[in-house]
């Protein structure tokens, strides 16, 4: 395995308790019905009762156990066995059939089979673990039957550029490199925790960026929406009822997530 996959995999495994323990994925509240999808997405995606939906970087399975509960016939690929552990015991507990399977995104045909998905859904925080979209955009095409759609709901760089004031740049919002980072103690769902494995391998990519890779591997994009609302948490953002992360009254706002779908042609 590639350095930078083998530490951003090690950085993964440790979080996998705390997160699991966390009131952000709250797994209690997702096996007593909470749905860990944002509204809109079952409505962008549409009806998905029945089909092949993959779920790529799934992590512990609180949105993945959404599109099962749906009735899609539901695959969680991710890189942390640790991670998948956790998402099979929550499938179970939810009384969800879902198959999980441990490999990197980029040998996600190789492990799951081509032309097999309707879905390829990928959530929150995901692709900035990878550094070669072009390369993603084709494992997401040939994973997809023909028909088939993408549908990603991401953070938007804006969110993922600024620090923690929420106003001044602390990295490249554009050509940015795929590099080392020293994540620190704490993560975004447990602030308080400690870690061992603090090296990450992360790159910022720009909308335009993730537009041009999607279109060059063939998909269509059917639409692209984007947010003032998130459910990574800022210090700069108020979290509401909705579970999700809004500007203050009277802040001026920017996107801070976005939505996109795309479909292979038929
Ligand atoms: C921020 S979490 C995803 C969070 C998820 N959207 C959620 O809200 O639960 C990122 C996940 O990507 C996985 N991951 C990172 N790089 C990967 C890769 N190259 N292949 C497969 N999984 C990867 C990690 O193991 C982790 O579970």
């Amino acid at each position: 395995m590639e350095e930078w996959l083998a530490d951003n995999r090690a950085l993964w495994d440790e979080r996998v308790p705390a997160h699991a323990a966390s009131r952000l994925y709250d797994l209690d509240g997702v096996v007593a019905g909470r749905d860990g999808l944002r509204p809109w997405e079952p409505t962008d995606v549409g009806p998905v009762d029945g089909r092949d939906l993959v779920h790529l970087q799934c992590h512990i399975g609180t949105d993945t156990v959404g599109w099962a509960r749906r009735g899609a016939r539901v695959v969680g690929l991710d890189v942390s066995a640790a991670a998948l552990e956790v998402a099979g015991d929550l499938a179970r507990r939810c009384g969800l059939a879902v198959e999980w399977v441990c490999a990197p995104v980029y040998d996600a045909v190789e492990a799951l089979g081509a032309g097999r998905f309707d879905v390829v859904y990928m959530g929150i925080g995901a692709l900035g673990w990878l550094p070669d979209l072009e390369r993603w955009a084709g494992v997401v095409r040939d994973l997809l039957r023909p028909g088939g759609v993408l549908y990603l709901y991401e953070i938007h760089p804006m969110w993922v550029a600024l620090g923690d004031d929420g106003r001044t740049l602390r990295e490249h919002a554009i050509d940015a490199p795929f590099q080392s980072w020293d994540e620190g103690d704490g993560s975004y769902a447990a602030p308080e925790a400690r870690f061992a494995h603090n090296r990450s391998w992360e790159r910022l990519h720009t909308v335009g960026e993730v537009l041009t890779a999607v279109l060059d591997a063939g998909l269509a994009v059917e639409l692209y929406r984007e947010m003032a609302v998130t459910p990574a948490p800022a210090p700069w953002l108020e979290r509401r009822d909705d579970g999700l992360f809004h500007f203050p009254d009277g802040a001026l706002r920017f996107p801070l997530s976005y939505s996109l779908r795309a479909r292979r042609p038929a």
